[in-house]
């Protein structure tokens, strides 16, 4: 059981009381197990090299490795038991080295995402609204030969400024004189008086705004004669948004005369590139389709189109099969009937069932007769 050339080993320990206590052991170890290699830890390792047996009461010290630092009051060694066990021992006392400390920047927030400054762990940094980070927004503290150091030096966190956003055509924006803004400062556009008869039209947002990217919210809007020529539409009428000129914006309802059904939308919108949309409908003659609501213009009712058409056809096919079908059953039925009295008639000339079958058709009568 004792591994090979154990009784041949020399006592290191010259020392009478050294040389006592590793005959005991030698002795106890000849009748119970020695131990194997003792554990390994992630944050320390043995001192001195591991050997493949160890007797019982033999100790080992571990260290704590490069990157770790000791802090009592926990044990750094372990003795070999009996039954092939190690006392339990531990590297909680073994921390790791810590990366220094970074204050959060001005105007922004440092946040420790691991809860430590160990190396391994992540400085996330985030600016407060209406500031901007320049430089790495995470450092990672990591471990440069025995010492915790940050991957990069801190960002900073910078006030956002916008320039001054763009001169338009035919229009111009509140604060023209002012040369930087601020995040959330806004400007208004407005268009100049027309120098024809259209006014102008002013087209996109009318108020934009410094944004987070030192950019304004949205484009200048654009000022322009938006002009839409007059609605026409043949046996129809307008109904609402009625007027001589249209300009950008402009909404016109429209109804057909009687007689007449709508192609299109009741509903056009004088777009900014002069046309309606969608186009202008059309009143097309006809009888108007039987599934149209007898009120037009009704909001919730879907635009006719050809899927309601070919449902409606589907309908009135499934009802003549229908009918069809009822009508041969009946045929058949009075056939049969018909048949079964002709039979009976030679031994009862008209029995209840006669009777019945009397009421229900006019065929019997003949044959009377
Ligand atoms: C030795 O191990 C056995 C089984 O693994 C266990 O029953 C026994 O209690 C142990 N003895 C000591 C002294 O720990
Ligand atoms: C630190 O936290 C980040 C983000 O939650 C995670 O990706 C990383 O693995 C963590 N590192 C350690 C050493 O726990
Ligand atoms: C700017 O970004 C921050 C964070 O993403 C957000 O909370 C804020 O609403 C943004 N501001 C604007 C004007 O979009
Ligand atoms: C800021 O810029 C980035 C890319 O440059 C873009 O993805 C993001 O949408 C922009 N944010 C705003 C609020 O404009
Ligand atoms: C309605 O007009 C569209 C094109 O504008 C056309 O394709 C469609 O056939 C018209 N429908 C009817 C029932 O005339
Ligand atoms: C005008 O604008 C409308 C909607 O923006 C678009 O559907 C239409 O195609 C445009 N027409 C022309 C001629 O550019």
């Amino acid at each position: 059981m004792a591994p090979p050339g154990r009784r041949e080993r020399p006592f290191s320990s010259g020392r009478f009381p050294g040389l006592l206590l590793a005959t005991l052991v030698l002795q106890l170890s000849s009748f119970s197990d020695a131990c194997e290699a003792p554990p390994t830890f992630e944050a320390m390792e043995l001192i001195g090299k591991p050997k493949p047996y160890y007797k019982v009461g033999e100790r080992v010290d571990y260290k704590c490795k490069k990157g770790y630092f000791y802090i009592p009051p926990l044990a750094t060694h372990s003795i070999c038991d009996r039954n092939h066990t190690w006392l339990p021992v531990s590297d909680e006392g073994c921390y790791r080295e810590m990366c220094p400390h970074i204050q959060d920047p001005l105007n922004g927030e440092a946040i420790l995402v691991n809860g430590s400054y160990e190396f391994g762990s992540e400085l996330h940094f985030i600016c407060n609204e209406g500031y901007y980070l320049i430089g790495k927004d995470i450092l990672y503290c990591e471990l440069k030969d025995t010492v915790a150091i940050w991957s990069d030096k801190p960002p900073l966190c910078e006030k956002i400024l916008c320039t001054p956003p763009p001169k338009i055509k035919n229009g111009k924006h509140t604060f023209s004189e002012v040369e930087v803004f601020e995040y959330l400062d806004a400007v208004t556009y407005s268009c100049d008086p027309a120098p024809g008869p259209d006014p102008f039209s002013l087209i996109g947002e009318s108020m934009i705004y410094c944004g987070n990217n030192s950019t304004w919210s949205h484009a200048a809007p654009e000022c322009k004669v938006v002009k839409c020529r007059f609605p026409v539409v043949e046996n129809g009428k307008q109904i609402s948004g009625f007027g001589k000129k249209f300009y950008y914006k402009a909404t016109v309802m429209f109804e057909c005369d009687k007689g007449y059904y709508l192609n299109g939308s009741d509903k056009i919108v004088c777009e900014s590139n002069s046309t309606w949309d969608p186009p202008v409908p059309k009143c097309l003659k006809g009888p108007r389709p039987t599934y149209k609501p007898p009120v037009s213009n009704y909001p919730g009712y879907p635009k006719p189109d050809e899927g309601i058409l070919n449902s409606l056809d589907d309908w009135v096919i499934a009802l003549i099969v229908i009918v069809i079908v009822v009508a041969v059953a009946v045929i058949c039925v009075a056939l049969y009937r018909f048949l079964q009295g002709r039979k009976k008639k030679g031994k009862a000339d008209g029995g209840p069932e006669y009777a019945t079958y009397q009421m229900k058709s006019t065929a019997p009568a003949e044959q009377r007769g």
